[in-house]
């Protein structure tokens, strides 16, 4: 029994059964998921718990991989996995944290570009976007390395990117929450980015296994079905954009991408992402997941409520209405200590997660 585990309930599909967990807390402070805080990003713990339980060797498909939360625990699980996700800079922390590496080559690779980067003579300044969250030093560093980075592989511009993340908070004094960041802490802290980018490339590279292989795709899932061969999918397991409508290049992503140059508008758009247009675009993306599933497939959606006018909606009904599968079964439990359940302590409400699973083997097809 995990410590951390509070209550389970399962789903019992003939001839499978999935036993799911409600975690007190959502991080692994021991493993790589650390590397970028992502928006919407899933539980670790919960993702190894429920792959734990599928068949070795499957094949698994995260059709809303984000940074890639499920695809790295079944990697390290042995499933042969697959993510697709249409924001690029999820896509490329995803593949940050699966593709193979050798260990000493990039931790020799980063040390050559930071010393590169600070005998540049001179760099290109921060936009002011950016630049504003940040002490004039650190701001420096970060485009003095952006400037060297060209060659880096997935896993250094993860590290990269999660560094210009810490090193915003740092400089805000620590004070940052998930409510907060953005909000400026003057004065403005000077730290050393060239020190949080190598501290955090340590940390998290003794996590990388690589192998088996793992395909990221950037791609919408609405058109899933022009990467992926037809019913070559055993399993789905996601959580797809949330019911509420985050915005996945909000946050700390927004400053990645401003100091990358990064035109958010366009990939916004291509994002499901706006409450107005959800069900539309969600059942495209449903009915172009059901290409590439197979009569056995088994499917597991992780979602939520959504509150609209005081009235809520669940995110099970929503999504039970627009499948194009029968029979869901739903699990319904408590947010974790999450962003999402400080909102509710803030807004008083309590809205709920939900776990929805089709068996195509009992349930089928509507
Ligand atoms: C809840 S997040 C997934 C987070 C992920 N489980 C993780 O741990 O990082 C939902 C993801 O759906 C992606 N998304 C939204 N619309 C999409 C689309 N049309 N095609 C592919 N991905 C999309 C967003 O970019 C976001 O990363």
């Amino acid at each position: 029994m995990f410590d951390s585990e509070v209550e389970s309930s399962s789903f019992s599909g003939s001839p499978r059964r999935i036993t799911f967990r409600q975690f007190k807390k959502v991080n692994n402070p021991h493993s790589i998921h650390g590397i970028y805080p992502y928006r919407g990003k899933m539980s670790s713990l919960d993702a190894a718990h429920v792959i734990a339980q599928l068949p070795c060797g499957s094949r698994l498909l995260d059709p809303f991989c984000g940074t890639g939360t499920i695809i790295y625990e079944a990697q390290l699980r042995g499933l042969r996995a697959v993510g697709v996700d249409n924001n690029p800079l999820a896509c490329v922390i995803a593949k940050g944290k699966t593709e193979p590496l050798d260990r000493e080559e990039t931790l020799a690779r980063l040390e050559e570009t930071i010393a590169e980067a600070r005998a540049l003579s001179t760099t290109k300044s921060m936009n002011d976007a950016a630049r504003k969250y940040f002490h004039n030093v650190t701001a420096d560093q970060i485009m003095r390395v952006l400037r060297c980075s060209s060659e880096f592989s997935p896993f250094l511009l993860a590290t990269f990117y999660g560094s210009i993340c810490l090193a915003a908070r740092a400089c805000n004094n620590w004070l940052w929450t998930s409510t907060s960041i953005g909000r400026i802490n003057k004065p403005l802290r000077k730290v050393n980015f060239y020190s949080v980018l190598q501290r955090k490339a340590r940390k998290h590279i003794d996590h990388i296994i690589g192998n088996p292989p793992v395909t990221i795709h950037k791609h919408d899932t609405r058109q899933i079905q022009m990467i992926l061969p037809r019913s070559s999918v055993d399993i789905v397991y996601t959580s797809p954009p949330y019911f509420d409508a985050l915005d996945y290049t909000g946050y700390y992503t927004k400053i990645v991408m401003d100091i990358l140059g990064t035109d958010r508008s366009s990939v916004r758009d291509g994002l499901i992402q706006r409450y107005a247009s959800y069900k539309e675009e969600m059942w495209n993306a449903l009915y172009a997941i059901d290409k590439v599933v197979h009569d056995e497939s088994l499917i597991i959606f992780v979602v939520g409520d959504r509150m609209v006018r005081k009235k809520l909606i669940r995110g099970s009904d929503l999504f039970s209405e627009i499948a194009p599968w029968a029979n869901p079964c739903i699990i319904e439990r408590e947010y974790t200590k999450t962003a999402s359940g400080l909102w509710d302590t803030i807004n008083t409400t309590r809205r709920k997660e939900q776990v929805i699973i089709w068996d195509l083997a009992a349930g089928g097809r509507k």
